[in-house]
């Protein structure tokens, strides 16, 4: 009997899932199943629309292939609390086997969405992962899909943002995302040669931050840029610092219970190093971007795995698969060890401490500069 399988797109969206819904459907056609497309991630399964076609329908691969290099998720996508009920998930089971006849489910989607997998597998659902998340935070898979899209997204930002920075000679604070993971923070740091990064995995100090920028002034260098990622606030060492008190005393008023931001980094920086700075967040720019050659590479493989192992491979019992990169190839892993593995892959400290700790050479312009005293504010 012809076999069907599902897809869906579940968590933050990220570029290159809609390449990997096109890779599935057309090796699908070519293999003889039939797919259905399932939307909105997992709340497509809890058969709660009037119209069933609201949440699941057939996806053929010639309607399906104009949306290989779209932008977002055309399955569209979600994050769905109902998923952490054993009864809703003994439903979805249920119907997925009964009702919809799927015989294979292919979820594309993070760490969030791979437990929920996990729960479908125990209850006998065949299913294969997919990594999507710009975090690249599977600690099982060296790349996650629509990670390489977003770090050259803030490349190219933080490229445009350094060339103004230059113009005025003024220090730029710039928030990505990432989670708890450092990974898009480092690369962009690493590959835009900013002076400062500072992320989740390491602790740091905003008086070490101080201390570096106005070293880097006094060199010469007062366009400096800090890459910060989204969650790293957090661990900076912030009430050792008295920064609600600098902030207040020069008119800008915090409230005892906001959160430090770019903002209030760059108008710390202001303060302490007697120099204009600005910030920006990066924020959705990188979800919502076109998928770079390697994301769109990685997308086809993984969804020609996907579907490789959906028809020929057995998992072990309440287990499934998980698509990822190893050494640069694309591979397979068991879903189980992939969703539990909590284990945060090694951080390279010494990279991070060479980012932090490059001496700045002032050029001819810096010292000319340094002589008038005209780096600052
Ligand atoms: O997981 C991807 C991600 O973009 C994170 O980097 C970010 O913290 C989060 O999603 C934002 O989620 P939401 O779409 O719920 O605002």
């Amino acid at each position: 009997m012809r076999k069907t399988f599902g897809i869906l797109t579940s968590g933050g969206d990220s570029p290159g899932m809609n390449a990997a819904v096109v890779s599935v459907a057309r090796y699908a056609e070519q293999c003889g199943v039939k797919l259905m497309g399932i939307r909105r991630g997992y709340n497509g399964l809890l058969g709660k629309s009037e119209n069933e076609l609201n949440d699941i329908r057939q996806l053929r691969s010639e309607t399906v292939l104009d949306i290989l290099d779209m932008r977002g998720t055309y399955l569209r996508t979600a994050r769905c609390e109902e998923f952490f009920d054993e009864d809703v998930l003994d439903k979805v089971a249920e119907d997925l086997e009964k009702k919809h006849h799927i015989d294979g489910l292919v979820i594309i989607g993070g760490d969030g969405s791979y437990r929920g997998a996990l729960d479908l597998c125990k209850r006998g659902v065949r299913c294969v992962g997919i990594p999507g998340t710009i975090d690249n935070d599977l600690p099982y898979t060296e790349a996650t899909l629509g990670y390489d899209t977003a770090v050259n997204v803030c490349v190219d930002a933080v490229r445009s943002i350094r060339a103004t920075s230059r113009s005025h000679d003024r220090p730029h604070v710039v928030e990505v995302m990432g989670r708890r993971c450092g990974d898009i923070a480092m690369r962009t740091a690493i590959a835009t040669g900013a002076e400062i990064v500072i992320v989740p995995e390491m602790k740091w100090d905003l008086r070490d931050v101080i201390r570096r920028l106005n070293e880097q002034i006094t060199n010469g260098n007062a366009r400096a840029t800090v890459i910060v990622c989204e969650n790293a606030w957090e661990d900076g060492n912030m009430a050792e610092y008295p920064w609600r008190e600098l902030l207040c005393k020069n008119g800008i008023c915090v409230h005892g219970d906001t959160p430090f931001s770019s903002r209030h980094m760059a108008h710390v920086l202001k303060y302490e190093c007697d120099i204009e700075a600005r910030a920006t967040v990066l924020g959705y720019t990188q979800r919502g971007a076109i998928p770079t050659a390697y994301d769109s590479a990685f997308a086809f493989e993984a969804g020609h795995l996907a579907v490789e192992l959906l028809l020929n491979e057995t998992p072990a019992e309440n287990d499934g698969f998980a698509i990822g990169v190893r050494d640069g190839r694309v591979f397979h892993s068991s879903l189980r060890s992939a969703a539990l593995k909590i284990d945060p892959r090694p951080f390279n400290e010494k990279l991070y401490n060479t980012i932090n700790t490059l001496p700045y050479l002032p050029r001819e312009d810096d010292l000319i500069l340094i002589a008038a005293g005209n780096v600052k504010k």
